[in-house]
């Protein structure tokens, strides 16, 4: 029996890591957090990490391995990829093909550092690819790459919003903003000290957000209850929050999103920019769910605004199309073949 190599995409996002198997067509996601006790001893990783974030003692670090994109911390991010998939992936790990989305404009050792995690990893990979996040992003939306049109993808993650013109498997344009749902929620965070004086954690933050959030004003507001600190008692006290008052903290943000995707229009070639009017613009990350989001873009560029099922995997699916598929596989590129030829 000739066994066929698995194939693994991964996309190492600064708050979720995805893996999409091949073998059973499955994406799995994990928060991309790793605990840490005695300085070098795995304590948790994965979902239960983050469980413990902003709850641990200071004998146990939480921490998030992958910031603004990227491996900060590439001895936990190597152990930490290696349990998730030690923990989901049972069998035909060893010897299988790696696909691994790096973000655009990253320096050659940025991306080297997504490379040697894969190829140097006790797995031994038969090989490792890597590709461009954004280009990812589009074949998991189902749109031909190749082809000579012009899409605008806009991704918005956790720390980072990525906003790309792409054309012919090409970035035509693009744009990276270190904007994304965190910031999102750090200013949900300020808005409440500063207005109501009262001081919530990030999980509060983000509940506020996911509950609550939207991206226009809303008619019949909506509100839940949460639990802070109150900055004048110093005690904690229960407090109603509407989501007017979530709009307002976050409205700036959204805001700045909206004048980087229209600073990309204006630079956009006619051509192009009539191929994207005609499909219209196509919003993916996690971060797209927020409410309305889609309303307020078009409000903005006056251009049809597309939504996906599951946004924050689009990229993860789009890497298995690029290796599964012949006429795709030619988007994605080894490292080693690069620097070493
Ligand atoms: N329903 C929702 N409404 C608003 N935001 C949401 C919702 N669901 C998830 N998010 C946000 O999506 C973000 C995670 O999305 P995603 O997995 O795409 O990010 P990432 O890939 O880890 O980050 P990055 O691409 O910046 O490295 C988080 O900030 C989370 O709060
Ligand atoms: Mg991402």
């Amino acid at each position: 029996m000739i066994m066929s190599t698995n194939v693994y995409g991964v996309d190492l996002g600064t708050f979720n890591l995805k893996v999409f198997c091949k073998a059973n067509g499955k994406v799995v996601n994990e928060k991309n957090t790793i605990a840490i006790v005695n300085k070098n001893q795995l304590y948790a990783f994965g979902n239960d990490a983050y469980a413990m974030y902003e709850k641990a003692p200071d004998a146990i670090q939480v921490s998030f391995p992958v910031v603004n994109g990227v491996i900060a911390d590439y001895n936990n991010m190597q152990t930490l990829i290696g349990e998730v998939l030690d923990k989901h992936v049972k069998s035909h790990i060893k010897g299988a093909e790696f696909i691994v989305a790096v973000p655009t404009d990253i320096t050659e050792v940025e991306k080297k550092a997504f490379f040697d995690l894969f190829y140097k990893s006790r797995f031994k990979p038969k090989s490792v690819l890597l590709c461009e996040k954004p280009i990812a992003d589009a074949a998991g939306l189902g749109l031909d790459v190749n082809s000579p049109t012009g899409f605008m993808i806009v991704n918005i993650g956790a720390d980072t919003t990525e906003i790309s013109v792409i054309s012919l498997g090409g970035l035509v344009l693009s744009d990276l903003l270190y904007l994304g749902g965190k910031r999102i929620d750090e200013s949900i965070i300020s808005h409440l000290k500063r207005n109501f004086s009262l001081v919530v954690g990030r999980k509060t933050a983000m509940y506020l957000k996911e509950e609550l959030g939207c991206a226009v004003a809303e008619e019949e507001a909506r509100s839940a209850v949460i639990v802070g600190r109150d900055v004048v008692s110093g005690l904690p006290i229960e407090m109603e929050v509407s989501s007017s008052v979530v709009y307002e903290a976050i409205k700036d943000n959204l805001n700045s999103i909206c004048n980087a995707i229209k600073m990309i229009l204006e630079k956009t070639p006619p051509e192009l920019a009539r191929d994207i009017i005609h499909s219209g613009i196509y919003i993916t990350g996690g971060s797209s769910k927020i409410r309305k989001l889609d309303l307020l873009f078009k409000e903005i560029t006056n251009i049809q605004v597309n939504t996906c099922d599951m946004p924050e995997e689009s990229a993860v699916r789009g890497l298995n199309k690029i290796v599964s598929d012949e006429k795709f596989r030619k988007l994605a590129f080894s490292m080693k073949s690069r620097v070493y030829k």
